[in-house]
């Protein structure tokens, strides 16, 4: 029995239609380059969150998690409404109104997806809600559309301006393999990631540094690639390509702007580099690869924090073939490119040396590539 089911039956004293899974992601390679219509290279993790669901009939939506199990929020469909409730309830109350259906229901939640981690647990409550109301109330939507109504929801319902990866990661993603998602041409390429069958394992160090992205930082850097965009006379900063990378940057003469757009230029070549790099089974440039684009973000993007670059320099140190900081930054988690046999003692190295640090002890742990949301029960 899964936790959600069983939270289900104890809140509501009756068993759910059905149970649905959606998973966190990693972002491989790929950051700050969705909402500027680039490219992404996420793959799903086996970490998911469960939504046990079941239609009512009277218009009334109930939602209770099994990480606040003493609160029941209440909401009428009709009353549906952007910015209502705030707090991760608006995660789940804005899929139905994304979906555009007012058919009530009542759920329970349970994950294990890490919370502000930079592994994406709020597109995996969406989506697991998402695919569920979907196949429950016969909705018809493709993945494609659900991921694009369910990125609505946290755009518009929750408010936070995400670009749309971790969306596309949840719904679209197969095992073994890493999604190369193109935002501008709307395509998905599976490309196969397979790190344990080559010898290697994907490391997260997560610094258990929070951070949110309905504001603040996040939106100040989609801000400043916008106002970039603005200044080329560019739609977004995808339209700037690589070879034209020098004269654009000439273009811009504001130092942040520079930095921003050569952040994004780079990395959306990097993406495509990577994946040409797992094609041809070149283990060593993937990390290379990634251990450029942690410079990028942390030196030009400015979307790291110490935590994360002590994180990834001592992965380096032991002796990892790559290692960067995943999800939109300010905090979260690292990932690192290990070999196996190095990866125990480069989890005791970054462990002494947050602590040498007074760091709070960060949570580290292997991820595999995995499946996309699926019903489960
Ligand atoms: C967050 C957002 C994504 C993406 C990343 C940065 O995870 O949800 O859409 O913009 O940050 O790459």
């Amino acid at each position: 029995m899964n936790g959600a089911a069983r939270l289900f039956r104890w809140i509501y004293e009756s068993e759910p239609d059905g149970v649905w899974a959606a998973p966190g992601r990693v972002n491989l390679i790929g950051e700050h380059t969705d909402y500027n219509d680039g490219l992404v290279l996420p793959f799903a993790l086996q970490e998911r969150t469960l939504a046990a669901i079941k239609q009512r009939d009277d218009g009334l939506i109930r939602i209770c998690s099994s990480q606040n199990p003493n609160e029941i929020i209440g909401i009428p469909t009709k009353e549906l409404a952007p910015g209502w409730p705030a707090g991760w309830s608006g995660y789940v109350a804005g899929v139905p109104w994304a979906l555009e259906t007012d058919i009530g229901f009542d759920v329970a939640i349970d994950s294990s997806v890490p919370v502000g981690s930079g592994l994406s647990s709020s597109a995996a409550l969406i989506c697991a809600v998402g695919l569920g109301l979907n196949e429950l109330f016969g909705l018809g939507f493709s993945r494609r559309e659900l991921a694009r109504r369910t990125h609505l929801t946290e755009n518009e319902y929750v408010g936070a301006p995400t670009g749309g990866m971790d969306q596309i990661a949840s719904l679209l993603c197969i095992e073994g393999h890493a999604i190369l998602y193109d935002v501008r041409a709307d395509s998905v390429d599976q490309i196969h990631f397979d790190p344990i069958g080559a010898g290697f394992e994907v490391v997260v160090v997560d610094t258990m540094v929070r951070h949110g992205h309905a504001g603040g930082e996040y939106a100040a850097r989609r801000e400043d690639c916008e106002l970039s965009a603005a200044k080329l006379g560019v739609a977004t900063l995808r339209d700037v390509a690589y070879a034209d990378l020098d004269s654009a940057l000439d273009k811009l003469g504001d130092e942040q702007l520079i930095k921003r757009t050569r952040h994004v230029v780079t990395e959306n070549q990097r993406v495509l580099d990577t994946a040409a790099a797992l094609d041809a089974d070149d283990w060593p440039a993937v990390g290379e690869l990634l251990t450029a684009a942690h410079t990028s973000i942390r030196d030009d993007f400015e979307a790291s924090c110490v935590e994360l670059d002590i994180a990834v320099d001592m992965l380096l140190d032991s002796g990892a073939l790559g290692a960067r900081m995943t999800g939109g930054g300010f905090g979260g988690a690292a990932i690192a490119l290990v070999a196996t046999e190095k990866s125990e003692s480069a989890r005791r190295t970054v462990r002494s040396v947050f602590a040498d640090n007074g760091f709070v002890p960060p949570h580290i742990f292997t991820v595999v590539p995995s499946a996309g949301a699926t019903r489960i029960a």
